[in-house]
């Protein structure tokens, strides 16, 4: 399997494709955890991108692409969330599979509207110490667990602002590669409002019907 998960935030990439990852066993690449942890670690690249993230303005291409091209190549079966997020993205992912003779299966588009967006994004909680991620009400942080003890946190770029400023680039420059897979016959669209659950089973019924 090798999937690209599009969709404007807090429509569930990531908690998807952690879902996903566990049941199939392919490889989650989140470019948006790379980017913080590259903030985290205090590198010299992770100060020069802080900002972007806090504003919520995507990181420069050729910062990006070199900070995920490692990944692509080191499993069979991998799920992207978060990249491509622009035409050019596209293109270099195009390019590194050809280098690598892999191809796509399938794009799948998270749809959801706006006004739902910013209410999962407020209540999201990020664990410290696995990095799952839940929802204060629709899928609250276990307590007393062993497998996953947290603190469960909020992340620096969920405020009103810079979610504001995601949702705006993502209608500019990454809804539009909806169509850059549509061309190709390997665009999916699945609808993100429902529970959980039936997002995931509606993604992997959509991937398995893919040509
Ligand atoms: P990134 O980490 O990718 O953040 P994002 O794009 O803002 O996406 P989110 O993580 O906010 O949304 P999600 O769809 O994954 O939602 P989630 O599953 O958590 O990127 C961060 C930054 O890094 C960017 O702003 C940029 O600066 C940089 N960056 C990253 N990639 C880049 C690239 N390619 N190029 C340039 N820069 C890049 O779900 C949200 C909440 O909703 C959770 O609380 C969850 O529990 C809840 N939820 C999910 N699904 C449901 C459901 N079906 N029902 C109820 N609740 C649900």
């Amino acid at each position: 399997m090798r999937i690209v998960l599009l969709g404007p935030q807090g429509a569930g990439k990531g908690t998807q494709a952690q879902r996903i990852s566990r049941e199939t066993g392919a490889k989650h690449i989140s470019t948006g955890d790379l980017v913080r942890a590259e903030i985290k670690s205090g590198s010299e690249l992770g100060q020069s991108i802080k900002d972007y993230n806090d504003r919520g303005d995507l990181v420069p291409d050729e910062i990006i692409i070199e900070m995920m091209k490692p990944y692509l190549d080191e499993a069979d079966s991998w799920i992207l969330d978060g990249f491509p997020r622009n035409e050019s993205q596209a293109e270099a992912l195009d390019k590194m599979l050809t280098e690598i003779d892999a191809e796509l299966d399938a794009a799948v588009a998270l749809e959801a509207p706006d006004e739902l967006l910013v209410e999962r994004l407020s209540g999201r909680r990020t664990s410290e110490a696995t990095g799952n991620i839940y929802h204060v009400e629709y899928d609250p942080p276990p307590e007393d667990s062993e497998e996953d003890p947290g603190p469960f946190v909020q992340r620096e770029d969920d405020t009103e602002e810079s979610i504001r400023r995601r949702l705006e680039v993502y209608h500019e420059q990454t809804e539009p590669l909806k169509g850059y897979y549509a061309d190709r016959d390997i665009l999916a669209q699945v609808d993100a409002t429902q529970g959980i659950s039936e997002v995931t089973d509606d993604i992997l019924e959509s991937v398995e019907k893919s040509p």
